[in-house]
């Protein structure tokens, strides 16, 4: 459900679950998390991180099946995703990203940790976390409105609007809008580009472009808890549930 493999100092991540639309389970934000943390460590041989999809989804966003199973254990701060959120907020080496097609939820947020993310024309860009009685992740609520300004994040983050890929590109989430035949080779060059470079010097300023991170850690943290509460809120029970007669219609 998630492949890792590297190359040339490239780590590639496939998200890989195309009979859910990449609905990200507890396992796969494991693997995921695993992944970014290996490459902080010295002699990982990565370099870069490439985060890809499959055809048409990059990721439908959390499983809600997953989020109804947390709703009755009541806790998110050792969960599999708060380890990723951390690891996305920790990351140390450059990610590339290349999204073709749905991005939800989590697929649209963890792009703002992303240093370029190319998508297709295709790619639709939404955060239905309101509609679900959940509030914003991810750090989105700090990153999104530093991105965009906060009349587009609110839109984006609130009003769940979904952004197409040149919205996208207008508000700084994406870099380039690549056909989806070129996609991945033109993400995976650019990945192999950026692996290429001294690495020291690219550490370095990438530090420096991320500034202090004190801040986002503690919004993560912030949201998590936030996150957390409104799981279990009468609001997001019976969003999920509508979710789930819909997706599993009873005989
Ligand atoms: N969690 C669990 N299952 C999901 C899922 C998710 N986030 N997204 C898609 N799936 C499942 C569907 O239930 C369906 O499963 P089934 O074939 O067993 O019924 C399968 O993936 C295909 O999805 P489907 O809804 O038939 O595809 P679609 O192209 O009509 O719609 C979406 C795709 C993504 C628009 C729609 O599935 C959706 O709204 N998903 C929920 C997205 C979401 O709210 N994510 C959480 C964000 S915080």
């Amino acid at each position: 459900m998630i492949e890792t493999g590297i190359s040339g100092g490239v780590q590639h991540i496939r998200l890989n679950r195309p009979e859910k639309k990449n609905a990200l389970t507890g396992d796969m934000y494991t693997a995921f998390a695993e992944a970014l943390e290996r490459g902080n460590a010295e002699g990982s041989g990565v370099r870069v991180h490439l985060v890809t999809g499959v055809p048409g989804a990059f990721t439908a966003g959390n499983d809600i099946g997953d989020f109804l199973a947390f709703a009755s254990r009541g806790s998110m701060t050792d969960a599999p995703v708060a380890r990723f959120l951390r690891a996305l907020v920790a990351c140390e080496r450059p990610i590339v990203a290349a999204v073709d097609g749905l991005a939800i939820g989590v697929g649209t947020t963890m792009l703002l940790h992303c240093d370029m993310v190319l998508a297709s024309p295709r790619s639709v860009f939404r955060t239905p976390f309101i509609d679900l009685g959940l509030v914003p992740e991810a750090g989105s609520s700090l990153l999104a409105p530093a991105l965009m300004g906060h009349a587009r994040a609110f839109e984006l983050l609130c009003l769940g609007e979904a952004f197409d890929a040149e919205a996208a590109c207008r508000a700084g989430l994406v870099n380039r809008i690549v056909a989806e035949e070129e996609l991945e080779a033109s993400a995976e060059a650019i990945a192999h580009k950026i692996a290429a470079k001294p690495q020291e010097a690219l550490a370095i300023s990438r530090r420096l472009l991320r500034g202090d991170r004190a801040a986002l850690e503690t919004r993560v943290e912030e949201e998590i808890a936030a996150f957390a509460a409104r799981l279990v809120s009468p609001e997001a029970s019976a969003a999920f549930k509508a979710f789930m007669e819909r997706a599993r219609p009873s005989g």
